[in-house]
């Protein structure tokens, strides 16, 4: 992978597979799970007439028939209620161009969130960034609690994909994905 953007990156990963570590040590948990690369999406919500958007790289396929995918969410999370409340999500698949639109979407405000971007509809009418690589329109189908997350089954309605290379996340960095030697 070639790397974009970098948020915190230490050679502690490097250290923890020498050394071994509890399961229980959160940070040395997450940096091994974060070597793990997936890609990134923005999920949207409507709930109450407002809308909620959250990055997310913990969303994945499921079942194809019926079509189910999920996704996690932390339940410290400000929009929590939202999401469970809202009947339904909308994931876009975000572009190896929309780095910075991962990072704005993590932070600050619901309104500062969605303020200048562009935008499209889908069919649900909630929220899809544009010129993502792809998007689904999903029925909320089931909430799993679990730990200090919740999984969030949902039921595909309508999708889109379009050409494009994917955004890649892997040890807390944004990057693109480069054919393996
Ligand atoms: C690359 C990336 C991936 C993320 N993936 C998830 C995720 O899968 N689940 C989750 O709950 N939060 C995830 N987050 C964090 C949320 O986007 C962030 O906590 C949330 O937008 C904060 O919203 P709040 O201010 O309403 O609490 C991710 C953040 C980034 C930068």
């Amino acid at each position: 992978m070639s790397s974009g953007s970098a948020m915190e990156h230490t050679d502690q990963a490097e250290h923890n597979q020498q050394a071994g570590q509890p399961a229980n040590d959160q940070r040395s948990l997450r940096q091994a799970l974060g070597c793990f690369a997936t890609g990134v999406t923005v999920v949207t919500t409507q709930f109450e007439g407002q809308d909620y958007g959250m990055t997310c790289s913990s969303f994945n396929a499921v079942s194809l028939d019926p079509a189910l995918v999920l996704w996690s969410l932390q339940q410290a999370c400000g929009s929590r209620d939202a999401y469970l409340g809202g009947g339904g999500y909308t994931v876009s698949v975000l572009s190896a161009k929309q780095a910075a639109l991962a990072m704005h979407f993590a932070r600050g405000s619901q309104e500062e969130r969605f303020a200048a971007i562009a935008t499209e509809q889908a069919p649900s009418g909630r929220i899809i960034v544009r010129d993502c690589v792809a998007w689904f329109d999903c029925d909320l189908h089931q909430v799993v609690t679990a730990g200090d997350h919740d999984i969030l089954l949902g039921n595909v309605q309508a999708y889109e994909c379009a050409q494009g290379e994917g955004l890649i996340f892997e040890r807390s960095r944004f990057g693109t994905l480069k054919a393996a030697a």
